[in-house]
């Protein structure tokens, strides 16, 4: 069956999947794992302190896969000078780079040059014409659902998706609690020529820095599981529900500032909590974690993803 949208035609790849940036998660063995299965694989840049660690990053996954990979940038979220960080990825000729967190203007100031696909992740309408007006190739659009930093407007993926596409000329990927074949169908059918998924992706083999207590964790909770937690701090961002996020929630109840929270919210509490010390710390998960029950293999992930598409095609027609 055909796959063929705007976006497999834009990125030059065989399947509309994204695998979005994931903080401290998405390395070269993950990225790599979901190019050669047919989507677009990305390294997230921000968890790479240094710019010569994102190079020998990117050219591991250049060993492992022939096909096109992005570069995530979340450039809002760590006040980090990212310059470097971009000609890195500019002299390394990276197909793709996505952005979300913030004005992406000097980025594409930086890439105006270059052959690099642009894409946006936005949580509102107004931010995706934005992006559109920017200059853009395509916009992804995380709906309320999502795992990790959200909008502050709490407006689901079926509500927003449609009204985007309506609103931008340039294509439109959904993401946002999407975890199977019918989550794709769903979006191609609301409009969207793409899907980016976030929480699925953690609980697959080549995510090999989740440990297994945090992959184990999506697989038992539920989609009552997660909390909403920073929106105090104009940020609001979705992470699997424990001790430590009800401490975080008593300190925003409380008027907290960020000074008094930072430690609770800090990259270290949410690697500890990577790192298996559950208690310890964050992990980010989407609503979609209820739907997770098993650890495959990327590919293993993409065979019974597009076999659900083409089960649901053949019923339609
Ligand atoms: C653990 C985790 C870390 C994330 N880190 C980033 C990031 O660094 N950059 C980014 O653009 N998005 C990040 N996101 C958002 C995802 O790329 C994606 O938009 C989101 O997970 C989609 O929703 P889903 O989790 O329901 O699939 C993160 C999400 C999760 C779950």
């Amino acid at each position: 069956m055909n796959w063929k949208t705007r976006i497999t035609d834009l990125l030059k790849i065989e399947y509309p999947i994204i695998q979005g940036g994931l903080a401290h998660l998405a390395y070269s063995n993950l990225a790599a794992a979901v190019s050669n299965a047919g989507g677009l694989g990305q390294i997230t840049a921000m968890s790479i302190k240094d710019p010569e660690e994102l190079r020998g990053e990117i050219q591991r996954v250049k060993k492992l896969t022939e096909k096109p990979f992005g570069v995530n940038f979340a450039i809002g979220q760590h006040g980090r000078p990212f310059q470097e960080h971009v000609q890195v990825a500019i002299e390394e000729e990276v197909p793709v780079v996505s952005v979300t967190g913030g004005n992406p203007t000097p980025l594409f100031e930086q890439l105006r040059d270059v052959d690099i696909k642009k894409l946006v992740l936005v949580a509102a309408k107004r931010q995706a014409i934005k992006a559109e007006q920017l200059g853009a190739d395509a916009v992804m659009v995380v709906g309320q659902e999502g795992g990790g930093h959200l909008g502050k407007d709490d407006i689901g993926t079926f509500v927003l998706i449609p009204q985007v596409v309506n609103a931008v000329s340039i294509p439109v990927i959904a993401s946002g609690g999407i975890g199977d074949g019918r989550g794709l169908m769903a979006a191609l059918s609301l409009g969207a020529e793409g899907i980016e998924m976030g929480t699925r992706f953690i609980a697959t083999k080549e995510c090999v820095h989740a440990s297994d207590s945090y992959k184990q964790a999506l697989i038992q909770g539920n989609e009552n599981d997660t909390v909403i937690i920073k929106r105090s701090l104009g940020a609001p961002a979705r992470a699997i529900s424990n001790n430590w996020t009800e401490q975080i929630l008593d300190l925003e109840k409380n008027g907290t500032g960020y000074e008094e929270m930072k430690e609770y919210i800090s990259g270290e509490a949410n690697q500890r909590y990577i790192e298996g010390k559950l208690e310890e710390g964050f992990g980010w998960a989407g609503q979609i974690m209820g739907l997770i029950q098993d650890i495959p293999s990327v590919d293993e992930l993409f065979k019974r993803m597009i076999l659900e598409g083409e089960t649901i095609r053949q019923k339609w027609s």
